[in-house]
């Protein structure tokens, strides 16, 4: 059977309210254009973003962007390639931007998006988290987790793991991430973490080489930290070791210790407490959790299991499950002593964070709030 592929725009959107987004195997952007996937944001500072495209032939390109408002762009370019990635550091705090990609003759290669460089936290404008996890199969749910996130309006996404389905090789994030989660990743930046499919190709060579983590440019990219307003949010890789001794154990004892933030935010693959098909990943709580209660975590997140697990706090750790993205969800099949509310529902997760709380909110992909959770300190 021939397939067909959600288009963006006002056609995608159609497809997703009749439910009729069927599998497609070409990568979204192969078209006259020569724009492969992209464009997307990653890596926010008060004064920096970064700002990734991928094209079929090594051209240069040239990234236009100006504060909204401002009469003028300014225009920066690139040698020849097909991985082209712009680290722009002249921005303004809590501003808002515009940008677009041309190619060398000054045709235009995307549409015209906006992002914020916000870092100003207040309780009228809480930081935004929107959190998701175990999406990578290019099904009718990512569409409708995307567009309801997109009427969220995060300030960043998380993402828990398998991004990527089955052996997160690169035209599996092209066609299973890329595809989808246009235009929200053009304009919200976008942090990951390994799971095991994303692990697969090559030790997670194919993730390492489209995203651009905080810890892109230095030898190990399978963690890392960042700073947001009042959070200190963590992320790891559950797929290579975290006990005690390794090089990730000893990482994140001395990068939880060295951060003084309100909230203390750490996320992964394997769930640590999960009633889910898998269940609660055998020596993880023994290995992490006295680091996490010790450095004051307020708030672990994991996925892998394809629902959604609110656990009871243990020792002052909220631990999570979002694994309700986007792939075939499972049943509550294991027991977990931990668990308090366990619901088989694709979602994402609403978090806001002021100085003086954290909220979460599961919400579904019809936009209804299944879940609310309170932390205040
Ligand atoms: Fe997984």
């Amino acid at each position: 059977m021939k397939t067909t592929r959600c288009a963006q725009g006002a056609f995608s959107f159609l497809m997703l309210v009749l439910g009729v987004c069927i599998v497609m195997p070409t990568p979204s952007h192969a078209s006259t254009s020569g724009v492969t996937f992209g464009p997307y944001v990653q890596r926010v500072k008060k004064t920096a973003m970064s700002i990734l495209l991928r094209t079929d032939s090594a051209i240069s390109v040239r990234l236009k962007y100006r504060e909204v408002g401002a009469s003028d762009w300014t225009v920066v370019t690139d040698s020849a390639t097909t991985e082209h990635a712009f680290r722009i550091t002249d921005l303004s705090k809590d501003k808002r931007y515009q940008y677009y990609f041309q190619d060398s003759d000054k045709n235009r290669l995307t549409s015209t998006y906006t992002f914020a460089t916000k870092h100003t936290v207040s309780d009228d404008q809480p930081l935004r988290i929107g959190v998701f996890g175990d999406s990578g199969v290019l099904s009718t749910h990512q569409f409708r987790i995307g567009m309801q996130m997109q009427w969220w309006s995060p300030d960043i996404l998380l993402h828990t793991g398998d991004i990527a389905y089955e052996e997160g090789t690169l035209t599996e994030f092209a066609n299973t991430f890329f595809t989808p989660y246009q235009p929200l990743i053009a304009q919200v930046p976008f942090y990951g973490t390994v799971g095991n499919h994303d692990y697969a190709t090559d030790a997670g060579a194919p993730y390492k080489n489209v995203f651009e983590t905080p810890t892109k440019y230095s030898d190990v990219e399978d963690y890392y930290a960042f700073d947001y307003g009042p959070a200190h949010i963590v992320s790891l890789n559950t797929s290579i070791d975290y006990t005690e001794g390794s090089a990730q154990y000893e990482w994140l004892t001395n990068d939880l210790a060295q951060s003084d933030k309100k909230w203390k935010i750490v996320f992964f693959h394997f769930p640590v407490w999960s009633s889910g098909r898998h269940g609660s990943t055998e020596g993880l709580a023994d290995a992490l959790s006295p680091i996490f209660e010790e450095h004051g975590v307020q708030l672990v997140i994991n996925g892998h299991d394809h629902a959604y697990e609110h656990n009871y706090t243990t020792n002052g750790v909220l631990y999570l499950v979002t694994g309700g993205g986007g792939a075939p969800l499972y049943t509550q099949e294991h027991e977990n002593a931990h668990s308090y509310v366990f619901e088989s529902i694709y979602h994402f997760l609403g978090i806001e964070i002021t100085k003086e709380s954290l909220s979460i909110q599961a919400i579904d992909e019809n936009g209804y709030t299944f879940d609310t959770i309170e932390l205040t300190q």
